[in-house]
């Protein structure tokens, strides 16, 4: 495995591996590393000559009041994981590599921006487009993977790709989850001991409303109260929002219709740390 830390540097290496007929499959993060990253990265090696894991905390998609400063960060354990992992490359700049002096273009998936996410983070989206733009221009990757863990964001880069003709292949990876079922996140490392036990509440609070749904219940308020009483238990649980969504949108349903998929997304707040979660409905 190879780190590379420049933005030339490593067009030069996968155009050169492009010009030999490689694939490259790109895999971007923001660094310690979990298993919901494992399997994107796995993925990836499954489907491509070339495999780029890239590691960057990215400053413009965190808030002024957010937790830019103190995300966790560990690059040597994150080397020896993608190494066993048989990642080729670790793309892993600076900040002033990505953002020198004097940067100022930005891209803005407007509409599903603008919601749930985009509302609470103002800017955070645009921020994300941005980078990934970026790391697109910098790794030229044939397929990139993103988590179903972050749904939202999966669809502003969907949304980006296909409005700007950017030739590269979207895959999405399930959300991976602990074995209580909390979806694995590198922020779940700020959570307390009796924080960890109460975080499961988000995952089991969507899988009941999805069993709530598969018995026929079709009311937006009944599902989203169900969900919200179940996280109001939580000690110092504050909720950002519960929504029913149209998954390729994000715009909230009222009443669910048959045959038809939707997305139930939550962002909670345990005492500091604020936690996303959610699951797909396939009302089918
Ligand atoms: P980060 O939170 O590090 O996540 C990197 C990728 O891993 C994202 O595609 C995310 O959806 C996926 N992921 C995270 N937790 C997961 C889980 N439990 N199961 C499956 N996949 C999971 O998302 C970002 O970084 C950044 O916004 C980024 C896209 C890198 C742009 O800066």
């Amino acid at each position: 495995m190879v780190e590379i830390v420049k933005p030339v540097q490593m067009q030069r290496v996968v155009s050169d591996a492009k010009r030999r007929g490689k694939s490259i499959g790109v895999v971007p993060t923001m660094g310690y590393l979990h298993d919901g990253h494992v399997a994107l990265m796995r993925e990836a090696r499954r489907e491509n000559d070339i495999v780029v894991l890239t590691i960057f905390v990215n400053p413009t998609q965190f808030g002024p009041n957010e937790d830019f400063e103190k995300y966790p960060r560990d690059i040597d354990r994150d080397k020896a994981i993608a190494e066993k992992e048989n990642v080729d490359f670790i793309f892993n700049p600076s900040v002033d590599d990505i953002y020198p002096e004097g940067f100022s273009t930005y891209i803005d998936v407007e509409g599903v921006s603008e919601l749930l996410e985009g509302e609470w983070r103002p800017g955070h989206f645009r921020g994300v487009a941005t980078v990934v733009m970026k790391l697109f221009q910098i790794t030229l990757p044939d397929r990139a993977y993103f988590g179903q863990k972050d749904a939202q964001q999966l669809m502003v880069i969907r949304k980006m790709v296909r409005d700007l003709h950017m030739p590269v292949s979207i895959k999405d990876v399930p959300t991976v989850r602990e074995p209580d079922g909390l979806a694995m996140s590198s922020r779940n490392a700020y959570l307390s001991t009796d924080e960890r036990k109460d975080a499961v509440i988000l995952f089991t609070s969507l899988r009941d409303a999805r069993d709530q749904i598969a018995q026929g219940e079709r009311s937006r308020d009944v599902i989203v109260n169900g969900i919200r009483n179940a996280i109001n238990t939580i000690r110092n649980a504050r909720i950002d929002y519960v929504e029913i969504v149209d998954p390729e949108t994000f715009k909230s349903v009222e009443k669910l219709e048959d045959d038809r998929e939707y997305c139930i997304a939550l962002a909670v707040r345990i005492g500091k740390t604020r936690l996303i979660d959610n699951i797909f409905i396939n009302n089918k």
